[in-house]
Formats: structure tokens, C-alpha cells, sequence
């Protein structure tokens, strides 16, 4: 009998991703689905859920040859998190438009919220700040505008998901389920007991028949169907939010290791669960393999590769010509804040507004492209240094995504965080990490095979001194301090 292959679909933000891995974790083949996105007005951000459907659909056809699809033992999943669908429980129809995690058309209710003292105790039973990114207020945004008195909603007609629970019911799941770390990023499950909140669900205006039960991230979940050219029956072998199914992908739940994604935004999370307050991170679920839930900590930077297509956009250069001008240039004294929506962890302070500061008359376009990278760098260190304080020692940064393609980030980032940056050398992690759970839960391979599989291709030490570090955080503190005007 040939070995058995694994199926891994990561379904993100600006596409879908197909894996292919074989019985020793080789990927044998990949595709890509490219998504859209929609801004129908300034801080609005929406796709189309049946899209992102679609685009699973036509991932997985690319990815796997026919005469390897009665090989596959199953499949594993990654999704964006936070984002949120609201759909017709009996027709499988979405109502309205998916609400990107990416979305702030609630910072005015997520502010009101604030004014009431809401904000703490939301954050000790969810583990996270009030902040538009989280489901939560989606949730309510949503139903307040297809089902106002909420009548539909509890009569069980409507149904609220996130990415993974709409992706679940696409498959043909007779039942409403999530997996429990993408329940997590909703802000209605309490943190500690991984079950939805009754105190939260009635603050933000959710009844309790529109949501999902909650799954572990090994299932059991639907099997597969309509999903060609895999057979109908396949298992779902495992669901992770994409974030940490990187994290599971670089054996990240060693002591000593944070891991950094360099995406879009970015995510730094460590496998810990620390008692109390864990100032400027949120506390939530990374996986539960069956055995109960694996805590993380975590911290979400709004705008990393964000701000480098954005100023290639303004520049009408390639971001990768860009990366390769500024490394020449260096900032020239300039820095760059990136708030782009207000700054996520650890400052979460949505009023925050971008900053260039130290600007000359002999600043050149190279110099504001360097800060903007140094910016890229900064936030992930005053993120790891949160981590630090909350798990203790961090040894090794872990980093992964596009923007580990420039040498020069992985040098500067070694530099101002005075750490080992370790680099991933795949670039579809979090689609791996689903492939590496869903192994798991067939018993391909165990979480010490994956230790020894996921090697970094390469590391960078600091080679700055630590008097040089401080003086350069310092100056980067003082730019972000003009860039919190309300909060001084
Ligand atoms: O928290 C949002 C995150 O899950 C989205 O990730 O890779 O689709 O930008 P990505």
C-alpha cells in the first residue's frame, strides 16, 4: 500500500494556501489562491466569505494530482482569525459581507465600551484588550444590522462563525463547530475555562444559538465532501488559527523560544500561561491536540509588511526594490511610526496616529524606507521584550513570513533585540503547521519528530553593543511617545 499524504489548506488574508507532505513531512507539491479584499469605506475592511470558499476549492484542485488523491489519510487546516461571517443556518447563505480582522468600523463602539470601565474586566475573563480587531464586536455589529431584535438569532436561524467554523460547515459539517484557539481570538470564550462567556456574550449583545460548540484542534471535526479531487469521507485531521499553526510549525513549545511572523501585520506569541496580568499581550489558546488547551501569549502588530507596501505604493517601486535601496541609505536619522489604524500591542492605544520624525532637508526616500523597516523591527522587540517579562527568558526569536526574505531585517532585528533570530527557510508555515497537526492526530510522526524536522535554515546574532541598543530604543520610544499624543 503507498504511504499516506497529508492535505494541508491555509486559508489568509490575501490567499489560500495548498501543502502537500508525504509520510516524512516533505511537501510534494503547493498552490496558491489568490483573495480579495474590499474597503467600501475608510477603515472598513470585507471579503467575500463564498470566495473564500471558492478559493479553497480551487487551491486544493491545483494542489493535488488525482492519482495521489486516494492518498490522502487527511487534512489539516489554518485560517485567519477574528475575522467573523454570519450565515443561514438552513441554507448555508452568508448574510452580509465577511468583517476582516483587519476592520475598524467599531473603534467608536469599542471606545463607548472603554467609557463604561468595561475594558478590564472583558480583558481578565477573555484574556484580551477591547479592541475592534477581536470577533467580538463584529459579532454585534453584524447582527445589529440583519437581525436588530436578535429574534432570528435565537431561534437558531443564524449562524456566527469565524474563518475555520464557515470553512467547517462549507464541507458539508451537519454541525455548528470551531476549533477552540480560533474561539479564543473571539473575545466571547472565557480564556481560562475555553468555554463562550455568558457575562461577555450578553455585553456584546450575542446570543448564545448563534455560535459554534467548541472543538479541540484535533477534532472531531466534519469529514470531507465536495472537495475535489479528495474522495468524499476524507477526515479533518486538525483546524489551528493560522498564527498558531506557524508557532506549532516551528516546534515553538519549547521553553526559551517566542516566534515572530512577518506578515501583513505581525504576531509574536510564546507557549506560556502566566498567572495575572500580562500588560500589553493578549493571553489566549494557541492548540488543544486533545489533551486540553495549550496557553500562549501573544502580541499583534498592525502594520509590519503593511508599511513596506505601502510606501512602495507611494514610491511606484517593487517592495522588494525597495528592501534592496534601504539597505544602502540606512535612516539618516529618521523614524517612522507606523500607526496605521492606532497601535496594536503592546501599546493598544487605537488613537495613536503615524509619525515621521527627524526628518532633514536631506532626507531621501532611502531613509524613510530604512525607518520604516527599523520600525518593523522595534515593534517586534517591544513586543518579545513583553513576552520576556511575562514567560521569562527569551533565548531565540523565532521568525517567519515574506519579510524574513531580507537579510537586513533578520541582521537589524538581531541588532536592536540583542537576540539569535532564528529563520524558518519555509515560507508557508502556517500551512505546515496544519500539515504537522493533522500527522499528529493520525500518528504519522510525534511532537519529538517535529522537533527534530523543523530546524531554522539559518541564524543572525546581535552585532551591536548594548550601550548602542539603548541609545537607538530610546530614540525609537521617543517617536512613538509623539505618536500617542493622548496618552502623555
Ligand atoms: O490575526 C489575524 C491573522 O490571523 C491574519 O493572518 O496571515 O491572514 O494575515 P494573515
Amino acid at each position: 500500500m503507498a504511504s499516506p499524504l497529508i492535505l494541508a489548506v491555509d486559508q489568509g488574508t490575501s490567499s489560500t494556501k495548498a501543502l502537500l507532505v508525504d509520510g516524512g513531512g516533505r511537501v510534494v507539491s503547493r498552490a496558491a489562491v489568490p483573495v480579495a479584499e474590499t474597503q467600501p469605506r475608510p477603515g472598513w475592511v470585507e471579503q467575500s466569505a463564498d470566495e473564500l470558499w471558492d478559493s479553497v476549492r480551487k487551491a486544493v484542485a491545483a494542489c493535488v494530482d488525482p492519482g495521489l488523491a486516494g492518498r490522502v489519510a487527511g487534512v489539516g487546516f489554518s485560517t485567519q482569525r477574528e475575522s467573523l461571517v454570519l450565515w443561514e443556518r438552513r441554507t448555508g447563505t452568508p448574510v452580509g459581507p465577511l468583517l476582516s480582522w483587519q476592520d475598524q468600523r467599531t473603534a467608536a463602539a469599542c471606545r463607548e465600551l472603554a467609557a463604561t470601565g468595561a475594558a478590564g474586566p472583558v480583558r481578565a475573563v477573555s484574556g484580551m484588550p477591547l479592541d475592534p480587531m477581536f470577533s467580538a464586536l463584529k459579532a454585534r455589529w453584524l447582527l445589529d444590522a440583519h437581525d436588530p431584535d436578535r429574534r432570528r438569532g435565537r431561534a437558531g436561524e443564524l449562524c456566527l462563525g469565524t474563518v475555520d467554523s464557515w470553512l467547517l460547515s462549507r464541507l458539508g459539517g451537519a454541525e455548528h463547530v470551531i476549533e477552540a484557539g480560533n474561539a479564543s481570538r473571539t473575545q466571547l470564550l472565557a480564556v481560562d475555562s475555553a468555554q463562550w462567556d455568558e457575562r461577555l456574550l450578553e455585553l456584546f449583545g450575542v446570543p448564545r444559538a448563534v455560535l459554534p460548540r467548541v472543538v479541540a484542534s484535533s477534532g472531531p471535526f466534519p469529514t470531507v465532501r465536495d472537495l475535489a479531487p479528495l474522495p468524499d469521507g476524507v477526515p479533518v485531521l486538525a483546524v489551528l488559527g493560522d498564527s498558531h499553526a506557524a508557532m506549532f510549525a516551528h516546534a515553538g513549545w519549547r521553553a526559551g523560544v517566542v516566534k515572530a511572523t512577518y506578515g501583513t501585520g505581525s504576531s509574536v506569541m510564546a507557549i506560556g500561561d502566566p498567572a495575572g496580568e500580562v500588560p500589553g499581550l493578549c493571553r489566549s489558546i494557541a492548540w488543544d491536540l486533545g489533551d486540553g488547551p495549550v496557553r500562549a501569549v501573544e502580541g499583534n502588530i498592525r502594520a509590519t509588511g503593511r508599511t513596506i507596501s505601502w510606501l512602495a505604493d507611494l514610491f511606484g517601486v517593487e517592495a522588494g526594490a525597495l528592501l534592496a535601496e534601504l539597505a544602502e541609505a540606512g535612516p539618516g536619522g529618521v523614524h517612522f511610526v507606523p500607526a496605521f489604524g492606532g497601535l496594536g500591542a503592546p501599546w493598544w492605544e487605537p488613537d495613536a496616529v503615524p509619525v515621521v520624525a527627524g526628518l532633514s532637508l536631506g532626507a531621501r526616500r532611502g531613509h524613510l524606507a530604512a525607518a520604516a523597516l527599523e520600525a518593523v523591527a522595534f515593534q517586534v522587540e517591544d513586543v518579545v521584550a513583553a513576552v520576556d517579562q511575562a514567560v521569562g527568558q527569551v533565548d531565540v526569536l523565532l521568525a517567519d513570513g515574506g519579510l524574513t526574505r531580507s537579510e537586513h531585517l533578520m541582521r537589524l532585528q538581531a541588532d536592536l533585540s540583542g537576540r539569535t533570530v532564528a529563520r524558518s527557510g519555509e515560507h508557508d508555515l502556517s500551512c505546515l503547521g496544519a500539515a504537522d497537526a493533522a500527522g499528529h492526530t493520525a500518528e504519522l510522526w510525534t511532537l519529538q519528530d517535529l522537533e527534530r524536522r523543523h530546524r531554522p535554515a539559518d541564524a543572525f546574532q546581535p552585532a551591536i553593543d548594548p550601550a548602542e541598543r539603548a541609545t537607538r530604543q530610546a530614540a525609537w520610544h521617543a517617536a512613538v511617545r509623539r505618536s500617542r499624543p493622548f496618552e502623555e
